[in-house]
């Protein structure tokens, strides 16, 4: 079915429509649930560590519902441990060198089997109300290969780590009850040559909407601007998952960034058939329309309302921007027809002390961070972005290119094209889509053509207003890039960028990765005993360039329409030129933290707007007492002097997009550059030389903290007259108050610090689980002396018509170590229907929140062999064909982690911490021996 309608804007009348309209509310919930998730490791290949699962006689396939070992519904999951999503269990993990090189080292994942698999278990009630409403559950993202289960039910498998996917549960749940999901994630093997993490690492949803319905990313919004006119054009799906039959209505508003509604209109029409979808099409004019663009990204919201009846029954909110995008091959990009030059960063989506699983409004401190360097564009490499990342790209005005993982013409590659696709096609940041990545098996000859060709028409026929391109890095002129409709040149040494360009004359261009050089903050001699890189820009290898040469090349042809340089921040993996124990890249502008290499200074003087000026090295050097030192100024000022101690070592003219460097003899104190432009001094910027360490000082980024609850907190050491020491190395120990720390960082290379302090949570299973026969059905107070040729296997050939009063059971369990700091609990599972407990030869009362379960006072432990007996009346079969509970349960032993700390790098720290919800005070405080405190007090 198909309708077009042109609404012109009837304000008033409109206005009070959509009042009464939006003041009802319609019958779509979409619920966070990312809090109170159970999680424990499984294991690759051995099923008794990977609890039974899919071993039952019946399991997942044979029988629907029949989820066995944590996929069944009532699987006891009490002892296992208790956390939050986003969750990235591979960041928890130390380094090791026998780990992944790409995944930057960390014990998880391939080569661990024992940490590759992880089991996540949630609970959650859905009222009897929801009755005639379809239920589903939606996630944005596990890394990766997802088994979901609802109540035993399974749902399917998604193998990305990087898709968004969602489960239609509704034929599964519990009205009025409580209800099972269980996520059963496999990181054994990797996507990427880069970290990616392991786990739920994106927010899951429960979502509850009518059986007529707006499909997941069921809405399509586009829009053609010209002579200060837009025409919005939405395509809305609609499906029917339930037996109406008649009609409903369409209502559709558009609202600008005040709030303020500038076009609505409606429709009747039929209401899809029972599992059948309709796609509804409707135009608005919009008259001078607010354009989103880097400097303003203003934002329109599509709300669409679906109404039976007079009834509001599903309400939509597309979140779009008015926009033009055009690539010119003379000309390169043009955004809203303003030439724009692309100033792009790739990134990867890790970052310091939290691995993959962001908060939110780390995203929002990722991407201002590269604002404030000047950049624009940001490439997705390489692979689809949290659903957040872009929303923070369209709301602080970053242009994006989202690419898929994997090349191909099969289910696999085209199906993830196309849901990446479907969900992204409404955010104005993305201007192109990227189909791939350096394929090097293809991307010179037919094979790569054939594939591009596929990938190209596919996505056009998906959104055919956006663009295409590929990252290619050999046989230019060739393969992918002789048919691929944006040529994307990964690096300058790959390849003759000029003559692919004379020969595909009506090819638009720009550079999909450029850079790769290597640095390391605050450093500025390369060391590689130590493997450390100088931040001075710098050729890193013979065909890579620095990043001046890269971004001259790009500035000084009008037909290339930018480029993206390799990285904005560093990223875990990937640590070329060295290998063990680095952990992390040399690539970025940024460290981990976001913490500025100097590269950022060279870029923000050519790519941004503000006048820069930038001295480098620090000027630390005891010791170095008369060595010559290079001193590089980077400055868009029109001519920089440099002075040593107020004695002048010449004044330099800057070259455009240039920098400037002296050789300056050492000697401690004051060295001041002074930048002029039209011959007036405007800017001054100075390195001193600092005394000793003396205070912590720790400084909030504000512009995080009103978004949410998490912030990011930058500890830094001063000498007494609070000089920043950059040299500083000292280790820093935190405690917090009202909140808790998620990670820590410093930007180190090749930290095998901690990440995070977490508490280590083992489960001991009880072994050699024996019986014997007792006399009487009342429950001893203390153990007799049971007669040692009694035992037999508990539960072995146990006749349930034969039962004796009661039963003694005897188990034992290791503990690697006894300490008091441990808590030691037994959880219970009934193996009768009364039962004492004694460990040790002491008997053990159960907790008082839950009567199965017994925390142990570590006195009555001991390292190594516990013996635990437990005396109970047994349970009695009702038919004869219910199996019983032979399980006596699980000890879990938690032991606290080590307080939370981190080393300086070159004087700094980054900190994450997130307030609890109703905390009325939050004070972060770190300390280290012999430094004045620093204390942070947020209200
Ligand atoms: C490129 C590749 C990137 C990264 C980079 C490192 O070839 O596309 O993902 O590996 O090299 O230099």
């Amino acid at each position: 079915m198909k309708t077009t309608f042109v609404a012109k804007t009837l304000l008033s009348f409109f206005l009070l429509l959509s009042f009464w309209v939006s003041a009802q509310k319609s019958d779509r919930e979409l619920i966070l649930i990312d809090k109170d998730w159970r999680f424990s490791f499984g294991h690759l290949y051995d099923t008794e560590k990977d609890f039974g699962h899919a071993t039952g006689y019946f399991s997942y396939l044979t029988k629907t519902g029949f989820g066995d070992g944590p996929a069944a519904k009532d699987f006891d999951d009490r002892a296992w441990r208790k956390l939050d999503l986003p969750h990235d269990w591979a960041v928890e993990q130390p380094f090791s060198e026998s780990a992944s090189f790409s995944h930057g080292f960390k014990a998880a994942g391939k080569n661990y089997p024992e940490k590759s698999i992880g089991w996540y278990r949630k609970k959650i009630n859905i009222p009897e109300s929801d009755l005639d409403k379809i239920i589903s559950i939606k996630f944005d993202g596990v890394f990766r290969n997802s088994k979901v289960f609802f109540n035993g039910f399974y749902l399917g498998t998604e193998q990305s780590g990087y898709n968004g996917f969602e489960y239609d549960v509704t034929a599964y749940v519990n009205y009025g009850g409580e209800n099972t999901i269980v996520v059963r994630a496999d990181a054994s093997m990797e996507e990427g040559w880069f970290y990616e993490g392991a786990g739920i690492y994106r927010h899951v949803y429960l979502q509850k909407t009518n059986s007529v319905h707006i499909k997941a990313n069921g809405t399509y919004v586009t829009s053609e601007f010209k002579n200060n006119e837009a025409d919005v054009i939405a395509a809305v799906s609609i499906e029917n998952k339930g037996n109406y039959k008649g009609s409903i209505e369409i209502v559709q508003t558009i609202f600008d960034n005040e709030k303020k509604q500038i076009a609505t209109f409606s429709e009747s029409l039929l209401a899809p058939e029972f599992y059948k979808t309709i796609t509804h099409h409707s135009k608005f004019y919009v008259e001078n329309p607010k354009l989103w663009d880097i400097d303003s990204p203003n934002l329109y919201r599509l709300v669409t309302q679906i109404k039976q009846n007079e009834k509001l029954i599903d309400s939509y909110e597309t979140t779009f921007g008015i926009r033009t995008i055009a690539f010119d091959p003379e000309n390169g990009f043009f955004l809203n027809g303003k030439s724009l030059k692309l100033k792009g960063t790739n990134n990867h989506q890790d970052h310091a002390g939290v691995g993959t699983a962001l908060p939110d409004e780390i995203q929002y401190y990722r991407i201002k961070k590269l604002k404030e360097m000047g950049s624009n564009a940001y490439r997705c490499s390489h692979h689809p972005p949290t659903p957040e990342l872009l929303k923070a790209c369209d709301e602080l005005g970053m242009l994006v290119i989202d690419e898929t993982r994997l090349m191909g013409i099969n289910d696999y590659h085209l199906n993830d094209l196309q849901r990446m696709m479907e969900r992204d096609r409404n955010h104005p940041s993305i201007f192109c889509w990227s189909v791939g990545n350096e394929e090097w098996n293809i991307e010179g000859g037919i094979v790569g053509e054939r594939i591009t060709n596929v990938m190209q028409n596919f996505a056009k026929s998906i959104d055919p207003t956006r663009p295409v391109t590929v990252g290619i890095s050999s046989g230019f002129k060739s393969g992918i890039s002789s048919v691929v409709e944006i040529m994307g040149y990964n690096y300058l040494g790959n390849g003759d960028i000029d003559a692919h360009r004379n020969q595909f004359k009506n090819q638009p261009g720009m550079g999909t990765e450029e850079g790769s050089t290597f640095a390391t903050r605050g450093i500025y001699f390369t060391d590689d005993a130590k493997h450390y890189q100088s931040a001075y820009d710098k050729k890193p290898r013979p065909t890579f360039y620095s990043i001046e040469e890269g971004w001259k090349f790009y500035a000084e042809r009008p037909y290339l329409a930018g480029m993206f340089i390799w990285t904005g921040f560093d990223y875990r993996g990937e640590p070329t030129p060295y290998g063990w124990p680095s952990v992390t890249s040399y690539f970025g502008m940024m460290d981990v933290c976001g913490f500025p290499k100097d590269n950022v200074f060279y870029l923000k003087s050519w790519w941004g707007k503000e006048p820069v000026l930038h001295l480098l090295p620090h000027w630390n050097w005891s010791g170095m007492e008369g060595t010559a030192i290079d001193v590089w100024a980077y400055s868009n000022c029109d001519e920089v002097e440099l002075f040593l101690n107020k004695k002048s070592l010449g004044k330099k003219k800057m070259e455009q997009n240039g920098h400037l460097e002296w050789k300056v003899n050492y000697s401690p104190g004051t060295l001041e550059a002074v930048g002029y432009k039209n011959d007036k001094k405007v800017l001054s910027e100075i390195q001193k030389t600092t005394g000793k360490v003396e205070k912590i000082k720790l400084s909030l980024d504000k512009e995080n903290v009103a978004k949410g609850n998490v912030s990011v907190v930058t500890v830094e050491v001063t000498d007494k007259n609070g000089l920043h020491v950059p040299t500083a190395n000292d280790e820093i120990e935190f405690a917090i108050k009202g909140g808790k720390i998620l990670g820590v960082g410093n930007g180190n290379p090749t930290s095998l610090e901690n990440d995070q302090f977490i508490d280590n949570l083992a489960l001991v299973s009880i072994t050699n689980f024996q019986e014997q026969k007792g006399t009487t059905a009342v429950l001893p107070q203390q153990l007799s002396n049971y007669s040692e040729s009694e035992w037999i296997t508990a539960f072995k050939d146990r006749d349930y018509k034969k039962q004796v009063p009661s039963y003694i059971y005897r188990g034992e369990f290791e503990l690697k170590s006894n300490s008091v700091k441990n808590t030691v609990s037994f959880f219970y599972k009934k193996i009768g229907v009364e039962n004492v407990v004694f460990v040790n030869g002491t008997k053990v009362e159960p907790s008082t929140e839950d009567a199965q379960k017994y925390t142990f006072n570590t006195a009555i432990l001991k390292e190594g062999k516990n013996t635990i007996y437990i005396v109970a009346t047994p349970l009695q079969k009702v038919k004869d064909w219910d199996v019983m509970n032979t399980d006596p349960g699980v000890i879990q032993v938690i032991t606290p982690a080590e307080p939370w700390k981190r080393k300086l790098f070159n004087g700094y720290v980054q900190i994450i911490i997130q307030k609890e919800d109703n905390a009325k005070e939050f004070v972060l405080s770190a300390s280290a021996k012999g430094l004045q405190t620093g204390i942070l007090k947020l209200k």
